[in-house]
């Protein structure tokens, strides 16, 4: 069977992170596109002489031609810029609209087979912008931040508990970062959900506040650490995680971006829930109830979405 073809827009940080894991799981073929010429070139010849040392065979090619990803199975977009020190992802709209607007046209005409998976921020706003553009199924084209929101909730629930990674369990919803919802009743440690281990004093709610904040604000702690960029390892792996899911149809649940239409009362537009990827892309979207607060949470983060998404028909009024 011929290996999987795996185009990444964008060969910055997170794409030259994407090209590795992608070789060293042995996913694929990758093409690596950006409009720097050399760049996509470079890294995929550096990445292309590490194979025979990790033992991996894939072809990889850098390209500033839209035509090298035909016929490509899995695009996962980073075009665009990443933020500064004291910007919020949304300071990157105006720039980034128009990088999605070249993208999605882009993938129309080339890859209009593939399952996309867009990691630009302002994330909600932009994959919605991505799907415009393309004319793609919606259940084509999610966007990445769920994966990584609740991986580094995981994380530092983790180190809080004094537990393995793989024990924890997150579940988020609504947008990316700031505005999102962690419900904490059902993320757990073992299947042991978070106000049980408060009960049972591993750990108290002021404790649990402070995390839930990090987790909030854990872009913009990379950046400040950073300075020149923002976080890379953390996205690639979990847009990877998404790739993985349906290149091998596994049916993982993981919470993405994904266009409702009715669920949660929401319909149009994209939203950070758990969803079901596999073969067919989004195949499912888990509906559950929400309490009052966390109602009044979500309600909150769509408003936000809602408004990046205005600012994105006044500056490109064509998309829908
Ligand atoms: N088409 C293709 N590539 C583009 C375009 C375009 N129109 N415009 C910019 N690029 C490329 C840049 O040349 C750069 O190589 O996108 C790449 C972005 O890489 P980085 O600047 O290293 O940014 P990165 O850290 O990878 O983040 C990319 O993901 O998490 C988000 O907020 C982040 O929006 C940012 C994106």
């Amino acid at each position: 069977m011929a290996r999987s073809k795996i185009g990444l827009v964008g060969a910055g940080q997170i794409g030259g992170t994407l090209a590795h894991l992608v070789g060293l799981k042995e996913l694929g073929d990758v093409v690596l596109f950006d409009i720097v010429d050399g760049v996509p070139q470079g890294k995929a010849l550096d990445l292309a002489e590490s194979s025979p040392v990790d033992g991996f065979d894939a072809a990889l090619k850098g390209t500033s031609s839209y035509e090298d990803l035909a016929g490509a199975d899995v695009v996962i977009v980073t075009a665009g810029v990443p933020r500064k020190p004291g910007m919020s992802r949304d300071d990157l709209i105006g720039v980034n609209l128009k990088v999605m607007e070249q993208v999605g046209a882009g993938i129309a005409k080339f890859a209009p087979e593939a399952f996309v998976i867009c990691i630009t921020n302002p994330l909600d706003a932009m994959v919605w912008a991505l799907q415009q553009s393309s004319g793609l199924k919606p259940e084509k084209v999610v966007g990445m931040a769920g994966v990584l929101d609740s991986s580094r909730f995981r994380y530092f629930l983790a180190q809080e508990f004094g537990v393995s990674v793989e024990d924890v369990t997150a579940f988020v919803l609504g947008g990316h970062g700031d505005t999102m919802v962690p419900l904490t009743r059902y993320s757990t440690v073992a299947g042991i959900p978070l106000p049980d281990l408060i009960k049972m004093g591993w750990t108290t709610q002021a404790k649990l506040d402070q995390i839930v904040q990090r987790t909030r604000d854990g872009g913009a702690e990379i950046v400040g650490l950073l300075k020149t960029g923002s976080a890379f390892y953390a996205p690639a792996a979990s847009a990877i995680a998404m790739a993985e899911s349906y290149l091998k149809d596994k049916k993982r649940v993981l919470p993405c971006a994904a266009q409702l239409t009715g669920q949660y009362g929401v319909d149009g537009i994209y939203v950070g829930v758990p969803t079901v990827i596999g073969a067919g892309g989004v195949e499912r979207i888990v509906e559950i109830e929400l309490d009052r607060s966390e109602r009044a949470e979500f309600d909150k983060s769509v408003n936000a979405v809602k408004g990046l998404i205005e600012a994105c028909r006044k500056i490109a009024p064509n998309l829908g």
